[in-house]
């Protein structure tokens, strides 16, 4: 990041109003630079050493975001897309400045916990294969889900491209159905690995399908059940410096049955 940079710009980044509302702000005499009276919108500003105040409130700049978004179906994990709208399309006007990408990617008709960011490094530590980072999703599966797929996935299953996963850990919540009807599960599933389209594929493998699929915690971050498919937050100070701590080797408990 630049050392100094114009005042309108960081203003307009943060979310104070565009270029245009800035300069009227200075011309009223509303934005303060080191307790002076700012005469230009455009002047030169240290954002991190210069203590900027707009209407008597002081300025609190960050260059980084983090954002917890309960993904809802039909909106695509990308930044861009020519044919769907994105998860990014989802953020209010003032987070653009930012170029917040997603963290990983979730199907289109998968919903739950995606982090949009635009600090690269957390972005690349979380999705880096060697990390494993934990991941868990809740679905709703065809079929009866028993003691014996938990076995399975905990050992690894091969998946259709011939794929071995790493042991997983499955919890049923619970099981619907009678002899007439198929049955439904509904399940937990902690993988270690982010391998495309993976839960729905290691159902697949035990001959089961999942009908509907929600992320619910990645490296420790919960979704917060306060937030319908749709809306977001963002990460409390807590929450970001728990996910930094990927970084110093943080692993996770999946018992590795493999031999
Ligand atoms: N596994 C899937 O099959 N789909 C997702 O969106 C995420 C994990």
């Amino acid at each position: 990041m630049k050392k100094t940079q114009r005042l309108d710009k960081i203003l307009v980044h943060l979310g104070y109003g565009t270029r245009s509302e800035i300069k009227k702000l200075v011309r009223a005499g509303s934005i303060h630079v080191n307790g002076k009276t700012a005469g230009d919108s455009g002047m030169q500003v240290n954002p991190l050493m210069d203590e900027i105040r707009v209407r008597d409130e002081t300025v609190y700049f960050r260059e980084f975001i983090y954002i917890m978004l309960n993904k809802p179906q039909g909106v695509v994990s990308a930044t861009e897309d020519l044919r769907d709208s994105t998860v990014i399309d989802l953020l209010d006007e003032r987070y653009a400045a930012f170029n917040a990408f997603p963290v990983g990617r979730l199907d289109k008709d998968t919903e739950g916990l995606l982090l949009l960011t635009n600090d690269g490094k957390l972005a690349h530590m979380l999705l880096s294969p060697r990390r494993h980072v934990p991941k868990t999703y809740y679905a709703k599966v065809l079929g009866k889900v028993t003691d014996r797929e938990a076995a399975s996935f905990r050992q690894g299953v091969v998946l259709d491209d011939g794929y071995e996963t790493m042991p997983a850990e499955l919890r049923i919540l619970s099981v619907q159905g009678g002899e007439q009807e198929s049955f439904v599960s509904e399940i937990e599933l902690t993988i270690a690995e982010g391998k495309f389209h993976q839960v729905k594929r290691m159902f697949q493998a035990v001959g089961m399908q999942v009908v509907f699929l929600k992320r619910i915690s990645m490296g420790g971050l919960l979704l917060d059940d306060r937030l319908s498919p749709g809306e977001y937050r963002e990460l409390t100070e807590t929450e970001i410096n728990m996910l930094k701590e990927w970084e110093n080797g943080k692993r996770i408990e999946i018992q590795d049955d493999r031999p």
